[in-house]
């Protein structure tokens, strides 16, 4: 290969510049000329799908490399090709791997039987901050529960390796801590201690790492004060060194020119050389690789190395994806017509929406509804196909299932209001009389209130994070006619949803569901289906509050529960709010009641290499089946440096008949006592630790026991 070919390889460009016009493009475009001779060298595309149009470019572009090394295809493929599944936040809310693994696994079947290669998922950032509009891509707020999660991401998009052809290379992202902005303002800085990040922030990048994801993409922002896409640190010693990875790194879109905005290169030609100093293999669209590493190759044997380097990285991920032995991997538009949408991924996009739906509030259980009653549904979020998020790359929205069509098919009495609207120009005065006089002429008003798909996700920090002021003015309308009303939130984020609990009789938060979201949401109006979504990131009761999270520290003034708390002001408290969140971090309601008792462990102490097993019993006390997840969570008493109020470190989901018990267990080793102390090593030290338990992050049980070294 010659120096140019190899560079080549290091390029990534978006799909337009193939002329495929129907590409996504997620970034900035640049005024960059890519040359034709350029254009027949680069190594890889993102944002192109569909067989016939990769078959088509990829044919091209064959006939024009000079050695026919074959193009590799990536996209952002997050929540699914076209059946699209409920978005990560929303599958965190499922406490599911197997299922999440399973939605990975259709997804990256239909996008490999669509031509793509690579899809840009899992983004295992750890967020604790909804003003940021990407919460919505992460599972959520636990670094545990995210690795857990993102390891599921991976083993469904990738299989076994080497990669066969209807799975697709992972890539985790964004690396690294990207979630944690300041004041959650998009591509803002971030500046935590690296015992914090090495904390909280990096075991979920880890556990992805380790289940072998095939490439890792850098993040926008700063991380101990240098750019994640030239930071040596992170990417050398961290990532490569640390971490073992020896994927592909590419960098998020743009990021090796940003750091010319950043402050730490002059030019693209100095970004170039911080980037693949710093270990990044491909450049996605910033062409400072493109256009800089020649001249930099011609006076620095060091770059002319990293090169070789790096395009020997990128041509053992095309190998390890088999593009050398079949550059199309078997696609063709009648087995794509045969995958995508298929009745098996539509089946498991109504289970996953059904698993990640979350029962907040079911006061004097109005839900589920009985059929017999007569329903005014109300609201423009019913009547729409916006139900399936942002980042749902080919997913539909005209032919998204409605909320109101499917309650239509189980619910004979009902009658359906816009009552507000997202187009300002609409008269709001009478749409809200429209929908009031419908609702005192019905049973039950199911109100549907949230947000567009494209007010979460990238670009879409906010600072208000309450509904719109027209949807929650309605409900305080409909609230007066003191009748029963359900709310069903329609959002890629946590809301401040302290009225809304207020003012509704149940609260259903439904995120956005997916493709079959709607017959979910239908199904467990109904009581078809029993809800068993779990919060995996704590909602606020006001943004005054965020970041709030439920792993936080004690402090030196912590409030108890001691009755001097109420008249001692030098505590670590708000004089306005009380500290606690709205809903915590965990929790989630089903049809079904679960109790706990009997909390014991087989042991009071143990010792390393030892094992002390808890155990308690869970019983369904009502009369319908339903599943629960019960969390096991470790609070270390005393250590070389503060450590979280509580920890979780082990969940299961239980599946109860009505009236019926079990016993569930956790196995205790020193690798769930091990935590970062201030040397940024990683050890367990002896002392005493509790054990909580329950249905959320509010525990219920508790006991202690010893670890002694
Ligand atoms: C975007 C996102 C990243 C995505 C990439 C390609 O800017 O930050 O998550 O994978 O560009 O679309």
């Amino acid at each position: 290969m010659t120096l140019e070919e190899k560079i080549g390889q290091l390029q990534q460009i978006s799909g337009d510049f193939f002329g495929d016009d129907g590409s996504s493009v997620t970034g900035p475009l640049s005024s960059y000329q890519v040359s034709k001779k350029q254009l027949n060298n680069v190594g890889s595309v993102l944002g192109i799908s569909g067989a016939d149009n990769v078959i088509k470019i990829q044919k091209e572009y064959l006939t024009n490399n000079r050695l026919h090394i074959p193009l590799v295809f990536m996209a952002d493929i997050i929540h699914g090709y076209k059946t699209i599944f409920p978005i990560p936040l929303a599958l965190g809310a499922s406490w599911n791997p197997e299922l999440v693994k399973k939605v990975a696994a259709a997804s990256a079947a239909e996008a490999a039987a669509a031509g793509i290669d690579v899809t840009f998922s899992p983004m295992a950032d750890l967020v604790r901050d909804p003003r940021w509009g990407r919460v919505m891509e992460s599972t959520g707020e636990d670094p545990y529960l995210n690795g857990m999660l993102a390891e599921s991401f991976v083993d469904g998009y990738q299989g076994e390796l080497p990669i066969d052809q209807t799975h697709v290379a992972a890539t985790v992202k964004h690396f690294a801590a990207y979630g944690a902005p300041e004041a959650g303002r998009e591509y803002n800085t971030v500046d935590m201690s690296e015992w914090r990040f090495r904390e909280q922030y990096l075991p979920a990048y880890q556990k992805a790492v380790e289940a072998k994801a095939l490439l890792v993409m850098t993040s926008f922002n700063i991380l101990f004060g240098v750019p994640a896409t030239g930071n040596n640190h992170l990417m050398r010693q961290i990532l490569r060194k640390e971490l073992g990875f020896s994927g592909v790194l590419i960098s998020d879109w743009n990021a090796i020119n940003e750091m010319i905005d950043h402050g730490v290169a002059n030019d693209a030609s100095q970004a170039a050389a911080k980037a693949i100093k710093a270990g990044t293999d491909i450049d996605m669209m910033s062409f400072a690789f493109l256009g800089s590493l020649e001249k930099l190759a011609a006076t620095n044997v060091e770059i002319k190395r990293l090169i070789d380097e790096s395009a020997t990285r990128v041509l053992q991920l095309k190998e390890t994806l088999g593009l050398f032995e079949d550059p199309y991997r078997g696609i063709s538009a009648e087995k794509e017509a045969k995958v995508v949408l298929s009745k098996k991924h539509l089946d498991l996009a109504k289970k996953a929406a059904e698993e990640s739906i979350v029962l907040l509030k079911n006061r004097q259980h109005i839900l589920p509804v009985n059929s017999e009653k007569s329903i005014a549904l109300i609201g423009a979020k019913a009547d729409t196909g916006d139900l399936l998020g942002n980042w749902s790359w080919k997913g539909d929205v005209s032919t998204t299932r409605t909320i109101r069509a499917a309650m239509a098919t189980h619910f004979s009495n009902l009658a359906f209001e816009n009552g507000y609207s997202f187009d300002p120009s609409d008269n709001e005065t009478d749409l809200k009389k429209k929908a009031i006089a419908l609702a005192k002429k019905q049973d039950v008003i199911i109100y549907v209130a949230g947000l567009t798909a494209s007010q979460s996700g990238e670009a879409s920090s906010m600072t208000d994070i309450r509904l719109p002021k027209m949807q929650l003015d309605l409900l305080t309308e409909l609230a007066k006619l003191r009748k029963p009303i359900v709310t069903i939130v329609i959002t890629g984020r946590p809301l401040d949803l302290t009225v809304v609990d207020q003012l509704s009789d149940a609260v259903l938060l439904a995120w956005f569901p997916g493709t079959l979201g709607a017959a979910a949401i239908t199904d467990i109006l109904s009581g078809l289906v029993n809800p068993s979504g779990k919060l995996s990131m704590t909602f606020p009761r006001s943004v005054g509050q965020v970041p709030i999270y439920y792993n936080h520290y004690n402090t030196g003034r912590p409030v108890t529960t001691s009755p001097s708390d109420k008249n001692n002001i030098y505590l670590s408290k708000y004089i306005d709010s009380s500290n606690d969140p709205l809903y915590p971090f965990g929790f989630g309601l089903s049809y079904a009641n679960f109790t706990l008792k009997g909390l014991k462990l087989s042991n009071k102490v143990f010792g390393a290499g030892e094992t002390i097993t808890a155990s308690v019993n869970v019983k369904n006390d009502s009369k319908i089946t339903g599943t629960t997840t019960l969390q096991w969570y470790i609070h270390d008493l005393t250590a070389d440096v503060v450590r979280p109020i509580k920890e979780l470190k082990h969940f299961q989901r239980i599946q109860l008949a009505a009236g019926s018990e079990k016993t569930a267990y956790f196995k205790i080793s020193t690798q769930e006592l091990s935590y970062i102390h201030s040397d940024l090593t990683r050890s367990s030290d002896e002392g005493f630790f509790n054990l909580l338990v329950g249905f959320s992050s509010e525990t219920q049980l508790e006991t202690t026991f010893l670890f002694k070294n």
